[in-house]
């Protein structure tokens, strides 16, 4: 009897504790069984652009009710989402690789339609952000835990992760009772706390050696940026003037704080013009304006101006230019390329990265790019096979000839030995 009412008591208290404890939710694979395990808190901050050309910010918890549609398992990668509320969703991917997994970034995408949320809301789109989350290094059969929070900031968006329990692929149909703790959760102590929410079993939990000190480091690495195509006409029956191809990333020093933003070219608004002597690009993301301008002479063009305006996470805007500048140089009737990614010191605060680079703003004929110059870099990345190449040929060569010559004599010793 005293047992059965602590049996009930116990119960009772799961359910009241998963109530405090945000979204729980399973995601079974194609032949249905467990294949993701996620209980976790998220409180977002956003901030949006109000009416008055001012910006809000609100504050909000990821909701207990949400549908886990779009989620999917495979056996190398996985992907949890969330949708909640009137089109909001946060997704999370998870890959594995030699029996440890992580998860490599965070989308989330929140609908500025929704006036319950973003009241007064200039805007009516549909916004995403990605970041990296701090969730690596998990051992293959065990549950990620953090309790403490991990808060992950980005442009406009900063969110907190805290109360995490996730297992990302699951075998054998059931939960792991085993335990990755997050650096942040592991005392000083030798005590490592054990999940309240694993059931009655007793949990072992894993200690340190999986848990990276790495979780600590404050910029996460950002995805590398998508690749943008945009291109430049005189007037709407020509042909292209100016074509530039490539990903950009923005990194903004202030006050010793240093954070770095990738350029979206989804949804950017392009614009431009072709002058006799210089040409311009004009970018604009929802964060991130950048101007570009090019100029030539007779005989090469150059990037010459770089002006780029933005908003940083914490809502700090800025505007760096330099109008001095010389990089990009190749001939006029050809086209720069580096695929290789570069960084370029625009201004003691402002550093530019590209990614698989290719531009021509003088002398496009027919839309199409004239032959590439090559940058160093790149050059320099063919120039290692080349030389393997030629040390490979030269060593067959010299193997031939000691080949040749070692018969010629042996045939020599032959006929005077008989
Ligand atoms: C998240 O938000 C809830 C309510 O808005 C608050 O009680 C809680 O302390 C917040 N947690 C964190 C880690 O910010
Ligand atoms: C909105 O604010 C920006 C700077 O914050 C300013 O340059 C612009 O003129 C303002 N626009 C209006 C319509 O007030
Ligand atoms: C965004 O919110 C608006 C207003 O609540 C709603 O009509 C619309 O369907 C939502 N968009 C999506 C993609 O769900
Ligand atoms: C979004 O706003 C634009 C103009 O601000 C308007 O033309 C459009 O109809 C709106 N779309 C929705 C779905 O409300
Ligand atoms: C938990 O870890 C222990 C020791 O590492 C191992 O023996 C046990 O099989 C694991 N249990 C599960 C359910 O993975
Ligand atoms: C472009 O061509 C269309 C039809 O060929 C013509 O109606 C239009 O005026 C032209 N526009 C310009 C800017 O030349
Ligand atoms: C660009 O954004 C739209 C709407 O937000 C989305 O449907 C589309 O898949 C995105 N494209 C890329 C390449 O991300
Ligand atoms: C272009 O440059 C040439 C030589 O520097 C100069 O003579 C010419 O006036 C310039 N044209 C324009 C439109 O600026
Ligand atoms: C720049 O290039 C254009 C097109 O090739 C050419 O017409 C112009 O003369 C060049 N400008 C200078 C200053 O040489
Ligand atoms: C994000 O966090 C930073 C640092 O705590 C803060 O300065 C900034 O205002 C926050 N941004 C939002 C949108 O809440
Ligand atoms: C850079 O662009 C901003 C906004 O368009 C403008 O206010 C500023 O004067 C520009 N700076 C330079 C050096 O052109
Ligand atoms: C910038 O590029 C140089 C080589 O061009 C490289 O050594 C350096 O690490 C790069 N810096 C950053 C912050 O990526």
């Amino acid at each position: 009897m005293n047992r059965c009412a602590t049996f009930v008591l116990i119960v009772a208290f799961g359910i009241v504790s998963q109530l405090s404890h945000g979204a729980e939710v399973t995601v079974q694979d194609k032949d249905g069984k467990l294949c993701l395990y996620a209980n976790l808190m998220v409180n977002f901050s956003v901030s949006y652009e109000v009416t008055g050309n001012k910006s809000a910010t609100v504050e909000f918890e990821l909701p207990g009710n949400v549908t886990t549609d779009g989620s999917e398992c495979d056996t190398k990668s996985s992907t949890l989402k969330l949708n909640f509320g009137e089109g909001h969703s946060w997704s999370v991917n998870f890959t594995l690789s030699e029996n440890v997994y992580q998860a490599d970034f965070v989308t989330f995408s929140y609908n500025l339609s929704d006036t319950t949320r973003f009241p007064n809301s200039v805007s009516n789109d549909t916004t995403r952000v990605t970041v990296k989350p701090h969730i690596t290094d998990v051992r293959m059969d065990t549950c990620y835990s953090c309790k403490s929070n991990d808060m992950i900031e980005a442009d406009l968006v900063n969110q907190t992760l805290w109360n995490v329990l996730i297992q990302a692929f699951v075998s054998n149909d059931s939960r792991s009772e085993n335990i990755t703790s997050c650096a942040a959760d592991l005392p000083t102590t030798a005590v490592v706390p054990t999940t309240h929410s694993t059931s009655t079993t007793t949990a072992a939990p894993v200690t340190t050696p999986t848990a990276p000190p790495t979780t600590t480091t404050p910029t996460p690495t950002l995805p590398t940026p998508s690749t943008g195509k945009y291109s430049i006409k005189p007037d709407e029956n020509s042909t292209a003037c100016l074509l530039a191809s490539f990903g950009l990333r923005i990194g903004y020093k202030q006050a010793d704080k240093y954070q770095e933003m990738n350029f979206d070219p989804n949804g950017t608004i392009v614009s431009g013009s072709c002058e006799v002597n210089s040409s311009e690009l004009v970018l604009v993301s929802n964060t991130l304006t950048l101007m570009f301008t090019f100029t030539n002479d007779t005989k090469k063009f150059r990037l010459r101006a770089l002006n780029v305006t933005g908003t940083t996470s914490s809502g700090v805007h800025f505007s760096e230019a330099n109008t001095n500048l010389s990089l990009w140089e190749a001939a006029v009737s050809s086209s720069y390329m580096c695929n290789k990614e570069q960084n370029y010191t625009i201004t003691s605060q402002l550093t530019l990265y590209t990614f698989n680079l290719q531009v021509q703003p003088v002398g496009v004929q027919k839309g199409v790019f004239s032959t590439a110059e090559e940058c160093q870099a790149d050059a320099d990345s063919f120039l290692v096979p080349i030389a393997v190449g030629v040390a490979l040929l030269v060593l067959i060569l010299i193997v031939l000839l000691a080949y040749f010559i070692g018969r010629k004599r042996n045939t020599a010793t032959g006929y005077e030995s008989f």
